[in-house]
């Protein structure tokens, strides 16, 4: 696992927009850049970057195929808190070349959860997996929707939130967590750690338990965040406010072996 330690919530978002385009503009298979996506607060500063790299004309979007992480269900596109709504109103509608028909986002609305799931999986499979998953963390660790005690190895599916994350995710339902849906659709922890890459994002100090339990804990459900110890492309990209929990040995460690500041 790497873990890139920057200043600041600007810079982590700079640094990690700059890899994603890297990781596209590198992309010469004959099929699409396929990548994972999150919303909440974590990611809205490597959106804004990629939108101006977007615009600039230094990074196309028109041969990348998206897949987003989860959704509330129940909340309609036009809700202003369904996962569509972000991720169109924060994101893709900025972009110059994204196609509609590349964007793939879970359907909150749907009669069916269990067929809406699977076929998610089925898609991600056709488009031959994910290249490289973005994230972000809850302060709980859940990834996605995957609270803890989910599956290591669990797939898209229902989720049942836990009071603590309604609690946290009422502040943008006027800070009602009876407003915030109770159950949600996801991506699972084995759909996101068999991507090839996992970039995932943890700042300030309300993560600092979940980066440290992400990184120097025991792999295991109660923190499903910890699955990425397994994989071998995990990236963890923070900011000096996450690492409060972290012993000193890991923060000299991760800073001497960054220093170089790769790609
Ligand atoms: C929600 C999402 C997660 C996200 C988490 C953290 O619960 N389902 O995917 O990572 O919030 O949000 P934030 O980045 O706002 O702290």
């Amino acid at each position: 696992m790497r873990v890139v330690i920057q200043d600041n919530y600007d810079k982590m978002s700079r640094w990690a927009a700059a890899y994603i385009a890297a990781k596209i503009n590198a992309h010469n298979e004959d099929r699409p850049f396929v990548l994972g996506l999150p919303t909440g607060s974590s990611p809205i500063g490597v959106y804004k970057e990629l939108i101006r790299m977007n615009r600039a004309g230094e990074l196309s979007f028109a041969n990348v195929v998206t897949f987003n992480m989860d959704e509330y269900l129940g909340l309609p596109h036009e809700h202003d808190q369904s996962y569509w709504y972000f991720m169109h109103d924060t994101f893709f509608d900025h972009l110059v070349d994204m196609k509609p028909e590349n964007i793939n986002i879970l359907n909150g609305m749907t009669d069916d959860p269990a067929g809406e799931c699977a076929r998610y999986e089925e898609k991600i499979a056709s488009c031959g997996g994910i290249d490289l998953f973005m994230g972000g963390i809850g302060v709980d660790g859940h990834l996605a929707f995957n609270e803890p005690f989910t599956s290591l190895s669990s797939r898209t599916g229902l989720r049942d939130l836990t009071t603590d994350t309604r609690i946290v995710n009422s502040r943008f339902f006027g800070g009602d967590p009876e407003k915030v849906p109770a159950q949600a659709l996801s991506v699972g922890i084995g759909t996101v750690t068999d991507s090839k890459e996992v970039l995932v994002l943890i700042s300030g100090h309300n993560k600092a338990r979940a980066l440290a339990a992400t990184v120097e804990g025991g792999v295991s459900q109660k923190w499903t965040c910890s699955a990425l110890q397994l994989h071998n492309g995990a990236i963890i990209a923070c900011d000096e406010a996450a690492c409060g929990e972290l012993t000193v040995d890991t923060y000299k460690y991760f800073l001497d072996i960054e220093k170089k500041e790769r790609l």
